[in-house]
């Protein structure tokens, strides 16, 4: 009897301790033995108050339920879909922060200082439409480096299916040659030749949407290239098409047509016209 009586009161205690181990649940961290060492105590900085009943933060020289409120992003955060602009070369660098400034007249793109270049335009017909007529000047001027950039970054990105020379005859699309072996290209669609005279009219911002989303069966080459690397690369089918009209487009004439872009030598001339561009508000302090 008395043993009896010893295993259920044993019986008792243990069912207790056992209950009160509650397991955890949703938010609820439940009851362990040693759960520091178990389990990492991890902030969740987006949650507000996620912390508030924390109470080991007396003997911390921070409040730690502070650190966990919802923080700004790293200065110099590029969102998602926005692009930072690259200034690859010194000679080039005074130029274009006298564009960002609007030094750049032709109703530039105003770029903002930090670099945050949003694009307002959807894929839709319409729209490409509507930037095909919105957008006119390239907002870079046009400089020998940047076409020699532009040159590459087509031949590489373009190149291949509208051809170096722009005429819409590339690698993929070349005709077969049984004679030299070679089977001709695979690719089914015939992409743009940029020398007919309806791209030689079509403002810059045709160019850029077709960058920004491709059309039909070609991509979008928003991911692939920056946004000065854009308006290089539509620098560059430029100087091809007045190439083939035999006309110039340089660092110091465009023969082409001015709203295509602006030679560096003619926006140095612009900007010295500019009386006092270095008191600008943020001229001093500009990212560099
Ligand atoms: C894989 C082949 C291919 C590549 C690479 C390619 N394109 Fe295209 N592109 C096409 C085809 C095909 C069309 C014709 C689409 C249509 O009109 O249906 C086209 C059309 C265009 C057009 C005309 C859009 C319009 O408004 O009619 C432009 C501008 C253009 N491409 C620019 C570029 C640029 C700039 C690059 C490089 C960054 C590039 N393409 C890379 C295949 C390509």
């Amino acid at each position: 009897m008395k043993n009896q009586i010893k295993y259920i009161l044993l019986a008792l205690v243990a069912s207790a301790v056992l209950s009160s181990c509650s397991p955890a649940k949703g938010d609820r961290t439940g009851h362990e033995y040693m759960p520091d060492m178990a389990h990492s105590i991890a902030y969740e900085v987006q949650a507000y108050q996620a912390y508030r009943l924390n109470t080991w933060d007396s003997a911390s020289t921070f409040i730690k339920k502070d650190l966990s409120m919802p923080m700004l992003p790293v200065a110099g955060t590029i969102p998602r879909g926005y692009t930072g602009v690259f200034y690859a070369n010194a000679s080039d660098r005074a130029a274009q922060l006298s564009m960002l400034r609007g030094g750049n007249s032709l109703n530039a793109i105003a770029v903002p200082l930090n670099g945050y270049v949003p694009y307002y335009y959807q894929d839709t017909e319409d729209e490409r439409v509507r930037a095909s007529n919105e957008i006119r000047s390239n907002p870079f001027p046009i400089t020998m480096d940047g076409l020699a950039r532009g040159k590459e970054l087509y031949n590489i990105h373009c190149g291949i299916c509208h051809g170096e020379k722009g005429d819409g005859g590339g690698y993929l699309v070349r005709d077969a040659n049984p004679a030299a072996g070679d089977p001709g290209g695979k690719y089914p669609a015939a992409p743009a030749n940029f020398l007919l005279d309806t791209f030689l009219v079509s403002s810059n911002g045709r160019f850029y949407h077709a960058i920004m989303y491709g059309k039909n069966v070609m991509g979008g080459y928003k991911d692939k290239l920056s946004f000065e690397e854009r308006w290089e690369v539509i620098h560059y089918i430029r100087a091809l098409q007045a190439e083939s009209k035999k006309l110039k487009y340089t660092d110091w004439v465009n023969e082409l047509n001015p709203e295509f872009g602006v030679p560096k030598a003619q926006m140095d001339r612009l900007a010295q016209q500019v009386p006092d561009a270095s008191s600008a508000p943020g001229a001093a302090n500009s990212r560099q």
